[in-house]
């Protein structure tokens, strides 16, 4: 069974993952470093599982520490880099340790992996990286437009500096998957998105004020140029999202050489307003919320959603939960979390 290495696995997207490596036979072995995760997270991944996951606390840029990881875990088949800082807003704050700390983990896990032989990379991307597309569905041939955010730039540097490092030879595979956004919950409850101070994104934002933790949701405009006046996204449900993992993972292991880059779109095809997530919730869940109409929030792109024929055709994965499901697993997620508080 291959040995993959989980960097940030502790965290949301790599939670879910790490559940979907040990369902399909690899053997995960988490690195965190705990920063933006919480430890119990082990414990409902070991609910999940049966077993406990390895799991170094370890920061991604601290090479010695790394480097005894992978001496430890040896022979490793690959890794899946999800450590970063990952709040839009925070890097406009903080460009400088985003820049250092996403660029760096990234280039330090690289340097680790040819050094011990582990071929396989997959890179956890984003739709930031398209920024206002002209053209929707964006497909993984749109143009890459100018960052609208040092988050957003930290993702298009990070695919550049594997692509270029691929493209010369060195023996690594790999392939970034641009998330689209990401919702929802692992069905079982015992892992979802943990609640570490103010949300940046919706679904956060919706379950906690369904749970009366805030205040009514507050929709930030609804004067652009979509059905209802408010932003268009394509949210996927994070256990769709993780299993992409796998099938990428899959992929390289099927590749034959020694180098390999490519990019796909992890999203659903599908595109909702604010509204209409508002109205699936309460579908789903049953629980009337209560929202208001605010000013537009600085950087927002318009309206984004996924064409998803590559993924389709190249990945061999296709979404198949959808948006109320994902809304309502985020659901049973706050509520567990609401009974363990
Ligand atoms: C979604 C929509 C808001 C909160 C996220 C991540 C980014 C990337 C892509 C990973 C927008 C609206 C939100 C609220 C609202 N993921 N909204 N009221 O901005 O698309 O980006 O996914 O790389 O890192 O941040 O997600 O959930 O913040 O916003 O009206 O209280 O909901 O305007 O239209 P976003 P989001």
């Amino acid at each position: 069974m291959d040995k993959i290495i989980v960097t940030g696995g502790a965290g949301f997207i790599g939670s879910h993952t790490v559940v979907e490596l040990h369902e399909a036979g690899f053997i995960p072995v988490i690195v965190d470093d705990f920063s933006n995760s919480d430890r119990k997270v082990l414990d409902g991944l070991e609910a999940i599982m049966g077993t406990r996951p390895a799991c170094y606390d370890v920061d991604c840029n601290d090479y010695a520490a790394f480097d005894e990881v992978f001496r430890k875990e040896g022979p490793v088949k690959g890794a899946i880099h999800f450590a970063a800082f990952k709040a839009v807003g925070e890097s406009v704050q903080k460009p400088i340790q985003y820049f250092r700390n996403n660029l760096n983990s990234l280039v330090t896990l690289m340097d680790l992996m040819v050094k011990h032989g582990a071929p396989d990379l997959v890179f956890s991307s984003s739709c930031t990286v398209y920024g206002q597309p002209e053209r929707l569905p964006v497909n993984e041939r749109s143009p890459i437009l100018p960052a609208q955010s040092p988050y957003g730039s930290t993702k298009q540097l990070c695919e550049e500096i594997i692509k270029q490092t691929t493209s010369v030879g060195q023996p690594l595979k790999a392939i970034s998957l641009r998330y689209f956004n990401p919702i929802g919950a692992h069905p079982s409850a015992n892992i979802g998105e943990l609640p570490l101070g103010t949300p940046n994104n919706l679904i956060p934002f919706i379950t906690q004020s369904a749970a009366g933790l805030r205040p009514p949701i507050l929709v930030f405009g609804n004067d652009y140029n979509t059905p209802d006046g408010t932003c268009v996204r394509d949210y996927i449900h994070v256990v769709d999202l993780a299993k992409a993992h796998v099938k990428a993972l899959q992929l390289l292991d099927r590749v034959e050489g020694k180098t390999h880059y490519d990019v796909f779109n992890v999203g659903t095809g599908r595109g909702n307003t604010v509204l209409e997530v508002i109205k699936a919730f309460e579908a789903a869940t049953g629980v009337k919320l209560e929202y208001k109409i605010g000013p537009r929030r600085a950087g927002d792109v318009e309206k984004i959603y996924a064409e998803v024929d590559k993924s389709r055709d190249g990945l061999g994965w296709k979404a198949e939960l959808s948006l109320e499901q994902g809304l309502g697993d985020a659901w049973r997620w706050q509520q567990k979390l609401l009974q363990k508080a």
